[in-house]
């Protein structure tokens, strides 16, 4: 391990608001020391750790903070909004938008294999980032929502914690990540005094590919709308029912297969759609959720009413293992 790289003992636990503040402040002033009148890039996806780089820098630097969001269409309803509302509208970021939307769902058409369309989306992730970076004049740094864990596990070799790593050689930027020695709930804690809104600071889980794990197989417009628009019904109707912040991960699948229904009257054949919540401490096991039946009904009813080319609904009551908590 990189000495550097240890969290420093000086740095307490972050739990309380005034402890929030504090490292605020003192990020606040390295960060400009460290960029003084420098131009700093960052992916901003709408995660928590991302977000919160945002908000930070935005509070040191400002304007000299460019975001990229970029909208690969395998986001969840409204988060791309969320983004262009809080940190375009609210907090006046220097926000590019990029809509990628056919880009990303042309290169994957007709492609079924989970990890080939892992492989797709981040490499035109970070094709698509390098040509806004290259549009950018007089750029230095790049801003990483690099968190201690994702330090600890590279060392490990579990992962590789340069979120936006693959650029290539020329544009080689100094990194500025400052939550590096952060744990999550700390940084929670911070994106809270930042003023983050909650369903910001405390969303669930998100993978990296998004939707494009949950419309399994390969990924159709129709089937990713089905997608989309019934996570959209569970997480409102888990938020209703005081679920949220409680049920670690919950989302919704819609597999490439159809089964035989009746809808008024008539024969159907359309998607089912399966529904999953786990509870999970680090995600290497998780259990079933156990969810009231009656909101179960509740969620099913509305489902098949307001998702279109919809005729089932399931509840996956598979722990891990041996199931994984995504499908694919
Ligand atoms: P599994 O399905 O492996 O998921 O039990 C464990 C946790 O990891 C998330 N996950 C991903 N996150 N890129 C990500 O950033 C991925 O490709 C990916 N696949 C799974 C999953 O949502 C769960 O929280």
């Amino acid at each position: 391990m990189n000495g550097k790289d240890i969290r420093p003992d000086s740095l307490e636990r972050i739990e309380s608001a005034a402890q929030a503040e504090a490292f605020i402040a003192s990020e606040v002033e390295r960060v400009r020391k460290q960029v003084g009148d420098g131009k700093v890039l960052l992916a901003l996806s709408g995660g928590v750790d991302s977000s919160v780089v945002a908000a930070l820098l935005i509070k040191a630097i400002g304007r000299n903070l460019v975001c990229v969001h970029v909208n690969h269409g395998l986001l969840r309803k409204g988060e791309s909004e969320q983004v262009v509302q809080v940190f375009r509208h609210e907090m006046d970021a220097n926000l590019v938008y990029v809509d990628a939307v056919d880009r990303f769902l042309d290169k994957l058409a007709g492609v079924a294999d989970p990890e080939t369309k892992r492989k797709i989306i981040g490499a035109e992730f970070i094709r698509v980032f390098e040509e806004e970076a290259r549009k950018q004049e007089g750029i230095g740094f790049l801003a990483q929502g690099t968190i201690y864990p994702d330090i600890l596990e590279s060392v490990d070799g579990v992962k590789a914690h340069h979120n936006v790593g693959g650029l290539p050689e020329d544009l080689s930027f100094e990194l500025v990540e400052p939550l590096k020695y952060l744990y999550k709930d700390e940084v929670r804690v911070v994106g809270k005094a930042l003023g983050l809104p909650d369903g910001m600071v405390y969303r669930q889980p998100f993978p990296g590919p998004g939707l494009g794990v949950r419309c399994l197989g390969a990924i159709t417009r129709d089937r990713l709308e089905a997608v989309r628009e019934s996570d959209a019904i569970l997480r409102e109707e888990f938020a209703a029912a005081g679920l949220e912040g409680k049920v670690w991960q919950y989302f919704t699948i819609v597999p490439d297969f159809k089964s035989t229904g009746v809808k008024e009257g008539r024969r159907s054949f359309e998607w089912p759609v399966i529904i999953r919540a786990v509870n999970t401490r680090d995600a290497m096991s998780a259990t079933v959720e156990d969810v009231p039946f009656a909101l179960l009904s509740h969620i099913t009813d509305r489902i098949l009413k307001e998702v279109k080319g919809v005729n089932r609904v399931c509840y996956d009551m598979t722990p891990k293992p041996c199931g994984t908590i995504e499908w694919e």
